[in-house]
């Protein structure tokens, strides 16, 4: 993919997370949602060198910077977490930035110990054992959830682990054994993880406890239990697995949600790139599925992964790109795959309470051209911490009806010309609705049985009509106002492919930087079959980009900011957003930012942090009533090799030796005041 990568970011993400989705054919070939096909001005990337050389650090507890110059200096003041914004941090700068005044650390990393008889962390002597007893690679979606009746001092944090970067986790293999050996370590390595913290008091840094019964590693060997209408149909059997009701392991995990009865929900995303399959059916080729061989090449260990070596396990593939369900409260518990939810490739799912008690949960199909989804429970959410409450609970998400976004605008689709200038009414804006896929347990699809419309999910939505989206990322309701956030991150293939023209929700043929859209339920009820929306943000980097939109906020007055990916909200109703690709699109490393939504802030844009080199900003997490902010790093260093790494995070030792690591190690970071 060197130097055909499109839009965001390098060639090994393309590759290792992606599978090179970009270059493949346009997975939706549907019909629906043509309007027209307009190419827009392409933004030049902006290249400025700011601040600290690129290099490693020798620093545990790093830099803190200067702020961004006067920019928001003028504003009415923000609620929540104080900051001076930092700036726009360069591409090649190895270094976790904070705002004056703050300090980071990280609370674990790739390879630490956190279950009986792991070993310490030994790059060149890792071992597929090791790794399943240690904390695993790539985390993306992260939690801390607080420990009752413990003081505050006590909590877990959960984290999945999305995928692998074998290229500078490993020497290159001197032989075929070595080659096996790497490829089981890879597989221990994705997952998710459990682990306990503690610490002296709120707003004090956290450490993690290596052996604790709450710790706990996920793989891509853990067996799930499949629930839901499509459990025990044939879609689901395979050769190992003849009662189609236990899938082994979850990979490809992206963003998450945490759930108000105390569990973890994660979205199995990048799936297709796991499995070699015929490719020869519709659902097959819809969700990319082909006889290419497999990115991480596992089908040299399990015959699972080849179903075109081993007919088989055709069906192995049905059994992944599920929200996956654990509770962290329970350690022996067996970890489950929600088929009512649908299959796709899942950013993730976050939850609220309707009026009515029941569940609705959010989620986005993150591929260019996909679709927005929501899930609304049949049962009710059962208030309280009692077992009985809990086991209730934790079957909500079994059963229940799933719908598709269609979004209408309202401006004349003359005006929406794609190269991102607002029409004429001064907003991207309109109403929507909620087409069901299925209803009381049933297929609402014309031609698809229910498990044929949760199976394949993203044909039963093409069926009805839904609106092709931005490549949506997280989308997350407002804990208080009950707006719902959705990060479209970017595509900048709007006008050339896929049968899509821009229309008002996805408004630029160009869309490099990506949008953020702000969904206003019919009556407030997330159950509502209707709503309104508006674009609250066409990212960018105003310096650069004339389409830049911040909800009307002065530009000049903000941080620039492109491919929005995780959200999240702090206890002041902010929005917080991370970014994943900035360093391909506006030349600077990824970062999380502060959102205002209300009155005259609505639309500022305040940068807090800057993840290193060729790193990714996920899993947000604001605490600003304890001054504490967390975020996962994704990926930093990727572009390097084992003998040449671009980053040295979160220890920033280029020493090898002496137990010391020299390479980057994928992290969970906390930031505190003081
Ligand atoms: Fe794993 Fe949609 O990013
Ligand atoms: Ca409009
Ligand atoms: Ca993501």
């Amino acid at each position: 993919m060197a130097g055909h990568t499109k839009g965001k970011r390098s060639a090994v993400t393309c590759a290792l997370k992606c599978g090179n989705a970009c270059a493949m054919g346009v997975c939706n070939q549907s019909d629906n949602d043509y309007f027209k096909d307009i190419v827009g001005a392409a933004l030049s990337r902006r290249s400025v060198l700011l601040g600290a050389g690129a290099g490693a650090l020798a620093l545990t507890f790093a830099t803190s910077v200067t702020p961004l110059g006067g920019a928001t200096a003028a504003q009415a003041a923000m609620r929540g977490l104080q900051f001076a914004p930092i700036p726009p941090i360069d591409a090649s700068v190895d270094d976790f930035v904070v705002p004056a005044g703050y300090q980071w650390g990280a609370i674990i990393r790739w390879g630490d110990p956190i279950l009986p008889g792991a070993p310490e962390f030994d790059i060149n002597n890792q071992t597929p054992e090791a790794q399943a007893l240690q904390y695993g690679y790539n985390n993306d979606y992260l939690d801390i959830i607080e420990l009752q009746g413990r003081g505050g001092r006590h909590g877990l944090l959960i984290t999945n682990h999305e995928y692998t970067n074998p290229g500078i986790m490993f020497p290159p293999a001197a032989n075929e054994a070595e080659r096996l050996q790497q490829l089981r370590i890879t597989m221990a390595a994705h997952g998710m993880a459990v682990v306990e913290l503690e610490r002296e008091k709120k707003g004090r840094p956290w450490t993690y406890l290596r052996s604790s019964d709450y710790n706990r590693r996920v793989t891509a060997s853990t067996p799930f239990r499949l629930t839901g209408p499509a459990a025990g149909h044939d879609l689901m059997k395979t050769q190992d697995d003849p009662t189609g009701l236990t899938a082994l392991g979850t990979f490809g995990n992206c963003a998450g949600g945490t759930t108000p009865w105390g569990t973890v929900l994660s979205g199995e995303e990048n799936f297709n790139n796991y499995f070699r399959s015929p490719g020869t059916t519709a659902g097959q080729k819809r969700y990319g599925l082909s006889t290419s061989a497999s990115t991480y090449g596992w089908e040299a260990l399990e015959p699972r992964f080849d179903a075109v070596a081993n007919p088989g396990y055709v069906n192995e593939p049905n059994r992944f790109g599920y929200i996956v369900e654990i509770d962290p409260l329970d350690p022996t518990s067996t970890p489950v795959k929600h088929t009512a939810m649908g299959r796709m490739k899942h950013e993730g799912a976050n939850v609220t309470i309707a009026p009515d008690g029941r569940v609705v949960a959010y989620m986005g199909d993150d591929e260019r051209f996909d679709y927005l989804y929501k899930f609304v429970s049949h049962k009710s959410f059962r208030k309280g911490n009692s077992e009985k409450a809990r086991a209730h609970n934790k079957t909500i998400l079994e059963t229940g009806d799933l719908f598709v976004a269609r979004f209408s605008g309202n401006s004349p689709a003359a005006e929406i010309t794609g190269n991102g200038v607002l029409p004429t009414d001064g907003a991207f804006d309109g109403s929507g609705q909620w087409i069901p896929l299925t209803l009381n347990g049933a297929s609402a699809v014309p031609g698809f049985t229910v498990e044929e419309v949760l199976v394949h999910t993203r044909l039963a939505a093409d069926a009805v009509g839904a609106t092709k989206m931005d490549r949506p990322e997280d989308v997350e309701p407002h804990p208080t106002s009950g707006k719902v956030y959705v990060a479209c991150t970017n595509n900048t293939q709007r006008g050339t492919l896929g049968k899509a023209g821009v229309d008002e929700v996805n408004p630029k043929t160009v869309n490099r930087d990506g949008h953020v859209i702000e969904i206003t339920e019919a009556r407030n009820d997330a159950t509502a079959t209707s709503f309104g929306w508006s674009i609250l943000l066409v990212c960018g980097d105003p310096a650069v980009s004339s389409s830049a939109y911040f909800a009307g906020f002065p530009v000049d007055q903000v941080s620039p900011i492109s491919c929005p990916d995780n959200v999240a909200f702090d206890k002041a109703g902010n929005l917080w957003i991370s970014t994943d690709g900035q360093p391909g699109t506006i030349g600077y490393n990824d970062g999380l930012f502060r959102v205002g939504l209300e009155g005259a802030n609505r639309g500022r844009v305040d940068q807090f942090l800057a993840v290193p080199r060729e790193a990714e900003t996920c899993g947000p997490i604001i605490r600003d009533d304890e001054n504490m902010v967390y975020v996962a790093v994704q990926h930093p260093g990727e572009d390097g090799s084992f003998a040449n790494q671009h980053s040295y995070f979160p220890d920033y030792t280029a020493v090898n030796g002496n137990g010391l690591v020299a390479a980057p190690r994928p992290s969970v970071v906390q930031v505190w005041q003081g």
